[in-house]
């Protein structure tokens, strides 16, 4: 299993506000938003991972993430000069996929909850066919949106439904076997100009190879794709860190506990950054504090 973050293009929602940061990268509370969607993927034992952005930010987070060794993992970027849709993270990232099955997460989706560690291990290892999620949501027109019968067939996938058969947004992140690239070849664009994964998704079900898990209520959805919902998630992070001491999405962490790095890394890592309570963190963790 490979490994695609799509990052970028999807920030533009958030204008004038990325301008007004002079472009730098995107942060929810205390970490650039990328953690977040980079730490679901380290959680489901994936390492080996694209980054796609736009041309000018692709450096930005190429000096931010490096290869990917510092955390066992191994990175490579590449760039998406025009937004031509989620699936087009297939054909920019042909060459990498090769011949694996993908998981692709979209940079601005924040997941946390118990029990994502083991969901997101099992989906790692499909082979055949496709695994998408549902997710209740209280405005189901901003989404794609899944309907199932009542053993939790997937009956329809919708994007943005005036009138949506049901109220389980479909959120950003996927699976696929590797036809995935294939199906992204065939696809057209939407009337919005983009190649939309929701027809992607379409295509595995017609074929009865599409599966769609639930999350529970326990578990916290976010996309922070709007200025309000930003904030809000920015707000969700602090809360819930600083009530636990734990930290959300910190690659270093992940990294650690999933036997990526070894402590000898995890101190170093921790003594780059020790000025900030993030580096704090890091050395506490190392030192079994
Ligand atoms: C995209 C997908 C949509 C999905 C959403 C999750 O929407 O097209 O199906 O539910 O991401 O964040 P977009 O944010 O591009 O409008």
């Amino acid at each position: 299993m490979k490994g695609i973050i799509l990052a970028g293009g999807r920030g533009t929602r958030l204008y004038p506000l990325t301008i007004a940061i002079s472009k730098q990268i995107l942060p929810v509370f205390d970490k650039p938003m990328i953690y977040y969607p980079l730490s679901m993927l380290m959680l489901a034992g994936i390492r080996e991972i694209l980054v796609i952005s736009t041309p000018e930010a692709l450096p930005l987070f190429r000096d931010l993430l490096k290869d990917g060794l510092q955390w066992g993992l191994k990175f490579e970027y590449a760039a998406q000069s025009e937004p031509r849709g989620l699936a087009d993270a297939f054909l920019v990232g042909r060459d990498f996929i090769g011949d694996s099955p993908v998981c692709l997460t979209l940079g601005d989706n924040i997941f946390y909850g118990e029990g994502m560690m083991s969901l997101l291990q099992s989906c790692a290892r499909l082979t055949e066919g496709a695994i998408i999620f549902g997710y209740k949501v209280s405005d189901p027109e901003r989404y794609g949106i899944v309907e199932f019968d009542e053993n939790e067939n997937v009956l329809s996938i919708e994007e943005k439904p005036k009138n949506p058969k049901s109220s389980f947004a479909v959120p950003g992140i996927y699976f696929y076997d590797n036809q995935v690239v294939k199906f992204a070849e065939s696809l057209k664009p939407s009337p919005r100009g983009e190649i939309e994964i929701t027809d992607l998704n379409n295509i595995y079900l017609e074929r009865k190879q599409l599966k769609a898990k639930l999350f529970g209520r326990g578990v916290a959805w976010l996309d922070a794709g709007t200025h309000e919902s930003l904030l809000q998630a920015g707000a969700f992070i602090q809360t819930v860190q600083e009530r636990q001491g734990l930290m959300i999405s910190c690659p270093e962490e992940i990294a650690y506990r999933m036997k990526f790095i070894d402590r000898a890394q995890l101190l170093k890592l921790g003594q780059q950054l020790s000025g900030n309570s993030y580096g704090k963190y890091i050395l506490d963790l190392a030192n079994g504090r």
